[in-house]
C-alpha cells in the first residue's frame, strides 16, 4: 500500500543525509546554521536538474542564448537595478531575547522566547557586502549579486552584437545568488547561498497589454511543462498573483508558482513582467545605449522583459517530496528516471564468486561506457539489501548477475517502481535500458 507521507520534512531531511543527497555544511566544526552541502548522490540529482533546464530551455530553442557571468559585478550595478536602495527586509529584535525576525513574519510573538515586545522595526539589506582588493575601505564595497538576472541586462548588449538575435529573444543563465537572509530555514529552502536557472526573454514595447500578456502566458506554461519533466507533483502546485502593493520594485506583475512543501505552501518558482525598468535603468547609469533597432536607427526602443525564474535548491527539495513514497517495508524515492542520480545499479548475486564479480564488472564497465548518466556498483550484503539502498536513493532499475547468467548470458533486471522482475539477455541491455530511461 503506498503512503505519500505529508508534513514530515525531517524524514527527507534523514534520508538525504543517510544516503548522501545533502550534509549538513561544516558539519566537523559542528556545522553552520543553515548551511548544507550537496553530497555525491545529491549532487548528481542537482545537475541533472541543471543540464534538463539548459537543454528544455536554451539548446533546445532558437529564441534563447546562454551565458555564465561573474558572481561579483561592479558596485554601480546596483545601484542602478534598485537592489542597493530597495532590496531589504524589514528588520525587528526581540526586546527579552535579542533575537532578530522578520517583522513581516513575526505574527507579533518572538518564535524563540515568546516575547512579545520589539524594537523599531529597520530596513536591512539582504545583499552580502565584501571588499575588492586589500583595503577594506568605503571605495572598496563590492556585493555579491542577490539574482543572476542582473547579468542578463548588463551583457544585453554583447550578447545582441555577438548573436545578432532578433526580438524576442532571451538570455538564460544558471549560477549562485547570495541573500543575507534574516530567517533562513526549512532545510535547502531558503538559505544564504542558493543557485538560480533565470531567464530575461526580451519583446518589443508592448502597444498594448495582450502584446506582453501573450508572452507571459507562453512562459506560465513553459514553467507547467518544466514541473512535469523534472517530476514536481503539479497538483500541488498553486498560483498566487501577487498584490500590486507587495510587488517587486521593478515588476508590473508577479505569479509565484507555490508547492506544497511538508512545512506549508511555500513559493517555489516567480514570473514577472519587468518592463523595460532594468535595461533604462542601466542605460541611464552607465551611459550606454541599451536599445534596440530592428532596421533603422530612428525605429531605437528599450526593450521589455518578461522574465520566468527557478530556484535550483527548491527544484531538487520539491523533486524530492514528490518522489518520496513509503511502501509496506520499504522507502523509495520515485524520481523520473531523467533526473534520478544514478540510473542503474549492477549486482554480482554473491561477492565471494570470481566468476560471478568479474562477468557483472564487465557488464557495469560497459553500460558506464555506453548508458548516459551514473551507474551503481554494489556488492554488500544480500540483494535484499541493496535493492534497499537503490531504492532510497531513486535507482529505477537493479540487475543482478547470476549462476544462470554463466550459461544464458542473460541478467535479471528489477523495476524500482513496479519491483518486477526480468531476464534480458545482456546484448539487448543498453536498448532495453535506453527505451526505459528516456
Ligand atoms: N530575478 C528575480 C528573482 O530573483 P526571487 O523571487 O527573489 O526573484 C527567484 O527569486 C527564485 O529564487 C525563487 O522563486 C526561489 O526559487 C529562489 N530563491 C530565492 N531566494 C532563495 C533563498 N534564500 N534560498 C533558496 N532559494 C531562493
Amino acid at each position: 500500500m503506498e503512503n505519500k507521507i505529508e508534513n514530515n520534512i525531517e524524514k527527507i531531511i534523514s534520508l538525504c543525509k543517510r544516503r548522501g543527497f545533502v550534509f549538513p555544511g561544516s558539519e566537523i566544526y559542528g556545522g553552520m546554521a543553515n548551511s548544507w552541502d550537496y553530497g555525491p548522490v545529491g549532487v548528481e540529482l542537482k545537475n541533472n536538474i541543471k543540464q534538463l533546464w539548459w537543454k528544455r530551455f536554451v539548446q533546445q530553442r532558437d529564441d534563447v542564448v546562454g551565458i555564465d557571468a561573474a558572481l561579483i559585478m561592479n558596485p554601480k550595478v546596483w545601484e542602478a537595478s534598485g537592489h542597493l536602495a530597495t532590496f531589504s527586509d524589514p528588520l525587528v529584535e526581540c526586546k527579552k531575547c535579542h533575537s532578530r525576525s522578520r517583522a513581516d513574519q513575526l505574527e507579533g510573538i518572538c518564535t524563540n522566547c515568546k516575547g512579545k515586545e520589539f524594537s523599531e522595526a529597520k530596513q536591512f539589506n539582504l545583499m552580502f557586502k565584501t571588499f575588492i582588493g586589500p583595503a577594506e575601505d568605503a571605495a572598496n564595497v563590492a556585493y555579491f549579486r542577490p539574482e543572476t538576472a542582473q547579468a542578463m541586462f548588463v551583457d544585453f548588449k554583447n550578447v545582441l552584437q555577438t548573436t545578432r538575435k532578433k526580438l524576442p529573444f532571451g538570455i538564460a543563465q544558471i549560477g549562485k545568488a547570495f541573500r543575507n537572509e534574516i530567517t533562513p530555514g526549512n532545510f535547502i529552502f531558503r538559505t544564504r547561498e542558493f543557485e538560480q536557472m533565470e531567464i530575461e526573454y526580451f519583446i518589443n514595447e508592448p502597444k498594448r497589454d495582450e502584446d506582453w500578456q501573450s508572452f507571459f502566458e507562453m512562459w506560465r506554461e513553459e514553467m507547467y511543462e518544466w514541473m512535469k519533466q523534472v517530476g514536481i507533483n503539479t497538483d500541488k502546485v498553486h498560483e498566487l498573483e501577487v498584490p500590486k502593493e507587495e510587488l517587486a520594485h521593478y515588476s508590473k506583475r508577479t505569479i509565484d508558482f507555490e508547492y506544497e512543501f511538508p512545512f506549508g505552501i511555500k513559493e517555489l518558482y516567480g514570473l514577472a513582467y519587468r518592463t523595460d525598468f532594468d535595461l533604462k535603468n542601466h542605460s541611464k547609469a552607465s551611459g550606454v545605449d541599451l536599445s534596440y533597432s530592428e532596421i533603422e536607427e530612428n525605429d531605437k526602443f528599450i526593450p521589455h522583459v518578461i522574465e520566468p525564474t527557478w530556484g535550483v535548491d527548491r527544484t531538487v527539495l520539491a523533486v524530492l517530496c514528490s518522489a518520496y513514497t513509503e511502501e509496506a517495508d520499504r522507502i523509495v524515492l520515485k524520481l523520473d528516471p531523467k533526473v534520478a542520480p544514478y540510473k542503474v545499479a549492477v549486482f554480482p548475486l554473491l561477492k565471494n564468486k570470481p566468476e560471478l564479480v568479474e562477468k557483472a564488472r564487465e557488464i557495469y564497465i560497459d553500460l558506464k561506457k555506453n548508458i548516459n548518466g551514473m551507474i551503481a556498483w554494489d556488492d554488500r550484503g544480500n540483494v535484499g539489501k541493496r535493492y534497499y539502498a537503490q531504492d532510497e536513493i531513486g535507482t529505477p532499475f537493479c540487475i543482478t548477475v547470476d549462476f544462470d547468467t554463466l550459461n544464458d548470458q542473460a541478467v535479471t533486471v528489477r523495476d524500482r517502481d513496479t519491483m518486477k522482475q526480468e531476464r534480458v539477455n545482456i546484448n539487448e541491455l543498453k536498448n532495453y535500458l535506453e527505451s526505459k530511461l528516456v
